[in-house]
């Protein structure tokens, strides 16, 4: 395998996790390029299961490098606590596996705070973040107020850093949110502590991705959340703070994307969405609560019920034509088993008019209306169908169905949690 994209194709939680983990059996490097500790990435691995926030899916494999890039908002109270959890199961993290970008940077708690605190003061429009600070993090990254993994390296620059950034954050939180701010040395001691404890995993991330691109290995690009999650593509406002697809890679991993050579989405046989904004195909009746409970569709890193909906069509389209897609994974076919009649949005409407392509404007998406098109459904367990022909006749009128409309070919089904539950299509995927 060479250089290849993994990205979230819907609104996050498309089971990128399980296939990420499959994939890296056959590449040298994993790489986080954005997000952080927002993402729950589940793997099973026999009786095993396990939920990555912030270390790369690849960590599950010996002898693979798992790298998080600059591009990444990186707790370090979380990190570490990730580090330490993993080792308890007999997974050791070390520099051999885990590399930190020197360039990433680090969420605090006053960015944990802050996350909380603007949520309420959003009232009405409030985005239903995981809290996890991402959004304040990345505002100080733009804002050129942040500090990044080098600094917490070095205790007198962090010094002056956190000093002049705290006196403002705690002008924010006792003026305007009336609460109490932060004891500097208190946080200085913590962070600058963490920093020591992590120092070991830090390095220029970004040339070693290079170095090892010119040596020939193969590297997999791990996105986190989605593409309708995107900053800039995404139902902004309702949205994280980072480039989710392969447009991250770039700034995210210090890697020219020219040089990816496939770049494969991720998305369930149906949709789901955490938080709140637009999802013009959710379902608020049976139908949804059908979903959520065949899916066990909670979220892994804050435990919400997800909203649930069938497949959009003209949303997945529109996220695997921006990033290039040359191949997409539907996951969770599994789920759509005893269904009777199924269900996907096939184009929208609006104002009476059809309109086959996602509209990029929220503003077009109020006056939405889904158009849907039936499709039959089958009531056999598929869980150990391991060739597209072995399964029921309906699965893969649907499967093909879906392939067609969406206009990308599907180059993986999964049918289960477990790493073997996968049907291969094509070659898009092989080593
Ligand atoms: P934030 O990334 O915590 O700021 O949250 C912004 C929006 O993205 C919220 O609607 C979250 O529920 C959603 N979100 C963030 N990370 C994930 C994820 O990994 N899966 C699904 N939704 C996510």
């Amino acid at each position: 395998m060479a250089t290849i994209s993994v990205f979230g194709a819907q609104w996050g939680d498309e089971g990128k996790g399980k296939i990420i983990d499959r994939l890296a059996a056959d590449v040298d490097l994993i790489v986080r390029y954005q997000g952080g500790a927002n993402a729950g990435h589940t793997v099973v691995v026999g009786e095993e299961k396990y939920v990555l926030h912030l270390i790369p899916s690849g960590i599950l494999h010996r002898g693979r490098l798992n790298v998080i890039g600059g591009g990444v908002a990186l707790d370090p109270v979380l990190l570490e606590e990730e580090i330490q959890g993993l080792a308890e199961r007999g997974i050791e993290v070390t520099p051999a596996n885990l590399q930190i970008s020197a360039t990433s940077h680090v969420i605090f708690e006053h960015h944990r705070r802050l996350d909380h605190l603007s949520e309420h003061w959003r009232g009405e429009g409030r985005i239903g973040t995981t809290g996890r600070g991402i959004g304040p993090c990345y505002a100080d990254k733009a804002a050129r107020t942040g500090l990044r993994m080098a600094d917490l390296l070095e205790p007198s620059r962090c010094q002056t850093r956190l000093r002049a950034v705290l006196a403002e954050k705690n002008a924010i939180l006792e003026g305007v949110h009336g609460v109490e701010g932060l004891d500097l040395d208190e946080q200085l001691e913590r962070y600058t502590a963490l920093g020591e404890r992590l120092a070991c995993f830090v390095t220029d991330a970004g040339a070693a991705v290079r170095r090892a691109h010119r040596e020939g290995q193969s590297i997999l690009f791990e996105g986190a959340q989605g593409v309708m999650l995107d900053l800039d593509h995404g139902t902004y406002p309702f949205v994280t703070s980072s480039s989710t697809g392969v447009g991250g890679i770039g700034g995210g991993a210090g890697f020219p994307p020219q040089k990816i050579d496939r770049a494969v989405g991720i998305a369930k046989a149906y949709c789901t969405r955490v938080g709140e904004g637009p999802f013009p195909g959710e379902e608020h009746g049976e139908a949804g609560d059908a979903i959520r409970r065949a899916g066990n569709e909670f979220g892994a890193t804050t435990g919400r019920p997800r909203r649930c909906g069938w497949l959009d069509v003209p949303a997945l389209r529109y996220a695997l034509e921006l990033n290039g897609a040359d191949g997409w994974v539907m996951t969770n076919l599994d789920v759509l088993t005893g269904f009777g009649d199924l269900s996907y949005v096939a184009a929208y409407e609006v104002d009476g008019e059809r309109h086959e392509e996602y509209p990029a404007h929220l503003a077009d998406l109020a006056g939405l209306r889904t158009v849907t098109r039936e499709a039959p459904g089958w009531e056999e367990d598929i869980t150990a169908v391991r060739r597209f022909e072995d399964l029921p006749p309906a699965a893969r009128a649907y499967v093909e169905e879906i392939e067609a409309a969406v206009g990308v070919p599907i180059a993986m089904l999964s049918v289960g949690p477990e790493r073997d539950q996968v049907i291969p299509r094509g070659d898009l995927l092989s080593p």
